[in-house]
């Protein structure tokens, strides 16, 4: 009893959101992480090794012939990367990957192109595939004598990270025809109950307990959507140059997902489900670019172009575009996708506890090591 009170006092003056469950909370021993390009460490190129990967993730080719950590949409470590150092665990390898893979601290299912939504428009592999991908593994690992393979225990102790639904918006906002009203009613409620469908079914069919889950970045300070939907209803900017109005829809959308993950979190109050404000840093490191490093002349900017970005939202470093000389002093590497420097700012960000709605510091209670960074 002495021992609840206390603990209950320090959750109280932290200012704790949701109390129930933070009392439970397990370090984690693996990562599971479901999402698309600004997560994939392989997959996509796995599944698509031929054209239309080349073709549409052109960025991946410069990474691999400039060799830098190769399949990845950066030029260098995702969020995800940094994530799995800062726990001293290996980088996550995907679900599809060909060559030795070890899973003894999780897999990634994260594929580009995917939407949090049941649909194959862009990716056969939305987040409904992801979370049977997941637990066909489990199923999997469980009859398995392996050794790469994760403990049974962390298959409910695991941190489970969701970080999906940027391409849902995209693809609305340059290729549906709708207007930022339909996509306001329809896209947006639609998304978040994806969303909390999957944390709902990782719950009852994974036995997942602990989740963190990401919103949308502010997709009006991308640079290739300001560049090739700054037009229209959608032209006028804000003071930082970003499109008002498409991100008032991605606010939208961010508020009702964390009000769905606070709803769900009542019927599977034994969970822990952390909000993590993507789009909060994003918008923190436009405001106080300096800060962080960036240059505070080229925060709607990308690192790597090939001058064409007026056709579509889309990645332009194909190998034939122009790198910057310092690309840590980008937020953009190109034009949809961060840069390493970027990525490391939000894993520190939520690592250290902040723009997250749970004060649980994850670096001080779990030790996480810094020191890679
Ligand atoms: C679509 O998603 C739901 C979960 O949100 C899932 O139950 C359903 O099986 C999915 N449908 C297909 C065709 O994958
Ligand atoms: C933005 O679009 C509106 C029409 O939708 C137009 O009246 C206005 O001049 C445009 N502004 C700019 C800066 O292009
Ligand atoms: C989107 O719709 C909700 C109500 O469903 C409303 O509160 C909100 O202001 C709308 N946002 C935009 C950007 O139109
Ligand atoms: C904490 O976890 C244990 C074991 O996993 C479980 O039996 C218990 O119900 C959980 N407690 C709360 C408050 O969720
Ligand atoms: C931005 O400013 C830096 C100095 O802070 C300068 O070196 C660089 O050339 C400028 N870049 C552009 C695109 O103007």
């Amino acid at each position: 009893m002495a021992i609840m009170i206390a603990v209950m006092f320090v959750l109280f003056t932290v200012g704790i959101v949701f109390q129930a469950e933070a009392a439970n909370f397990t370090c984690p021993t693996a990562i599971f992480s479901f999402g698309d390009s600004l997560t994939d460490t392989g997959n996509y190129a796995s599944a698509f090794p031929a054209p239309p990967y080349i073709k549409f993730h052109s960025s991946y080719e410069k990474a691999v012939s400039s060799g830098r950590l190769p399949y990845r949409a950066c030029n260098g470590r995702l969020l995800i990367d940094f994530t799995a150092q800062a726990f001293k665990f290996p980088f996550l390898d995907g679900y599809f990957k060909d060559i030795d893979p070890n899973y003894q601290h999780g897999v990634n299912f994260a594929t580009s192109s995917s939407t949090a939504r049941n649909t194959s428009e862009a990716s056969p592999f939305f987040l409904s595939t992801q979370i049977s991908q997941l637990i066909k593994f489990k199923n999997d690992a469980l009859s398995s004598s392996d050794s790469n393979l994760p403990a049974t225990e962390a298959f409910s102790t695991g941190l489970y990270w969701i970080s999906i639904g940027l391409n849902d918006f995209l693809r609305a906002f340059a290729y549906s025809g709708l207007s930022l009203d339909q996509i306001n009613v329809t896209l947006v409620p639609q998304v978040a109950q994806f969303i909390s469908n999957a944390v709902r079914d990782l719950y009852n069919y994974a036995g997942a307990r602990n989740f963190i889950v990401l919103n949308v970045p502010a997709v009006g300070c991308l640079p290739s959507v300001v560049s090739s939907l700054g037009t229209g209803a959608a032209n006028s900017t804000d003071s930082f140059g970003c499109l008002h109005a498409l991100n008032e829809v991605v606010q939208s959308y961010n508020s009702l997902l964390k009000t769905s993950l606070q709803q769900i979190n009542q019927v599977i109050s034994d969970a822990t489900i952390t909000y993590a404000d993507y789009y909060g840093v994003h918008r923190e490191s436009l405001s106080n670019p300096q800060i962080y490093g960036f240059q505070s002349n080229a925060t709607l900017l990308a690192c790597c172009e090939d001058g064409a970005h007026y056709s579509g939202p889309a990645a332009h470093c194909s190998s034939t575009a122009t790198t910057c000389t310092n690309p840590s002093g980008y937020i953009s590497w190109d034009g949809i996708h961060f840069t390493e420097a970027f990525n490391k700012v939000v894993a520190t960000k939520f690592l250290e506890g902040t723009f997250i709605d749970r004060a649980i510091n994850l670096k001080t209670t779990c030790s996480l090591d810094f020191s890679q960074f």
